[in-house]
């Protein structure tokens, strides 16, 4: 395969207290501020000075499903809502992307499309929606039903939800709004239109009470990694979060989304898949490794247990915690992570060895690696060139100091390899990723 050229997408994941689960504890990090807003508006303008391409903030409609006395140990329990706060970064900076996750399982298309939309218009066009169906019950439980709906149902409800809510930003049409002030005539009323939905999940008259975003709609992002989430994606989707334990089989998932893309007669470019990768980045690899190791000493064992215990839904005591990562059967409904997160950390478990006391030890984050900046440049760049992705969605472990470490330190390789930008290239997100602007559906 010809090795590809260009900068790669670049988005930066938020997570106050570090995505490593004893990042909080060290010494440099805000994890005893969580609710901080100049923590996120730290990182945020670090990443916007680096040019990188999107801040993503993800959200759970809970607390984690720990036990009290483990949650109590970790600086999982708090965090800012996800809106406001993207909401809240747009007016302390000017040209990054902003993505805000948001479920179709437990809103309704009428306020998201109004939120969503308000993002796109506070940010002049950066903003980006999440769009996920949720998969726990114990998020169900926050919203009146007991168990959360089987996945088909919920991808079902999220067709029609993103179909209604694109519906609603085309309430206006592009040149609706004329604000002629001497002829007292503030939009064409030919050109503003009432939605009348009547479906099977929904009924949402309209019209929507706000002008049509200003990059048409904002971009939609997803993850989907099952049957369904594979199709909602591919069918959707303009920028995909993924989790693979390899290159090898990143570039499986990559072949996917793409095919499934044409599949679905869109062009493939249309999509970009970013690879999620938690760096541990040191100047060299000594230093990379000696700040994984502090990381890994702050980690508690009883958290670490319960959390795996949680993440996969099942119970430790029946495994001898010396013995090889066997074949696990896990739930139909996932606890904590959902089955493509559970998959990933099984199959990366038995490629490597490990044991089960090493897999629970091991539960910190996704493809964590300590490497050097150089290394680390070395392995992006691989990645990116080989079609596994087509971006990357960094969990930087340890914050602040680690973004402040990948931008001074990797992004500058990368920028002389070309594969971070040297500016932006518009002011609007679609304009920056290349993707184009959706027609308004009643555009003559
Ligand atoms: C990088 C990344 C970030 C994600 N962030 C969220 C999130 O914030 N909220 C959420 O409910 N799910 C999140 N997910 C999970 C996906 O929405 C999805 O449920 C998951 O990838 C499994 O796919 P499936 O729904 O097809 O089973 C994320 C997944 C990835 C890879």
């Amino acid at each position: 395969m010809a090795r590809r050229e260009g900068p790669a997408v670049w988005a930066l994941f938020l997570w106050p207290g570090g995505h490593h689960h004893g990042a909080w504890r060290l010494p440099d990090s805000p994890g005893d501020d969580l609710m901080s807003f100049d923590n996120y508006k730290r990182m945020a303008q670090e990443a916007e000075a680096a040019k990188l391409d999107i801040v993503f903030l993800g959200d759970r409609l809970d607390a984690w499903p720990l036990p009290n006395e483990y949650l109590a140990k970790t600086a999982r329990g708090a965090r800012l809502e996800t809106i406001t706060t993207i909401a809240a970064l747009a007016a302390v900076t000017e040209r990054i992307g902003l993505v805000a996750t948001a479920s179709t399982t437990f809103s309704e298309p009428f306020n998201l499309a109004r939120m969503i939309g308000s993002l796109d218009h506070i940010s002049h066009g950066r903003a980006g929606w999440n769009v996920v169906t949720s998969y726990t019950d114990d998020q169900a439980q926050n919203y009146g039903l007991d168990r959360i709906p089987p996945r088909p149902e919920r991808y079902a409800r999220a067709q029609e939800f993103l179909d209604v809510v694109k519906g609603l930003w085309d309430t206006f049409e592009d040149d609706a709004v004329i604000r002629d002030k001497y002829a007292g005539q503030f939009f064409h009323a030919e050109k503003f239109h009432k939605l009348d939905h009547k479906g099977e999940h929904f009924q949402v008259a309209g019209p929507l009470n706000m002008e049509r975003p200003p990059q048409g709609y904002p971009v939609i992002c997803q993850a989907g990694a099952s049957a369904d989430g594979i199709a909602f994606a591919a069918r959707n989707g303009e920028v995909l979060f993924s989790v693979n334990s390899s290159i090898d089989r990143a570039r499986e998932y990559y072949t996917k989304i793409k095919d499934g893309a044409v599949a679905a007669g869109r062009d493939p470019d249309s999509i970009k898949v970013l690879a999620s990768i938690n760096p541990v980045i040191g100047r060299t690899e000594e230093e990379a490794n000696e700040k994984y190791e502090r990381m890994q000493a702050l980690l508690d064992d009883g958290v670490s247990r319960h959390f795996a215990e949680m993440y996969f839904g099942i119970d430790l005591a029946q495994y001898d915690m010396d013995e090889l990562v066997p074949e696990i059967e896990l739930p139909e409904v996932a606890r904590g992570m959902p089955r493509a997160h559970q998959e990933y950390m099984l199959t990366r478990a038995r490629d490597q060895g490990l044991t089960m006391r090493e897999l629970v030890q091991g539960f910190n984050g996704t493809n964590i690696y300590p490497k050097s900046a150089e290394a680390a440049a070395d392995e992006f760049q691989e990645w990116y060139e080989t079609g596994a992705c087509d971006g990357f969605i960094l969990q930087i472990s340890d914050v602040p100091e680690g973004v402040s470490d990948f931008c001074e330190h990797v992004v500058p390789i990368l920028r002389r390899r070309g594969l971070v930008r040297d500016d932006y290239a518009g002011t609007t997100l679609r304009e920056n990723l290349g993707l184009t602007y959706p027609a308004n559906r009643y555009a003559k």
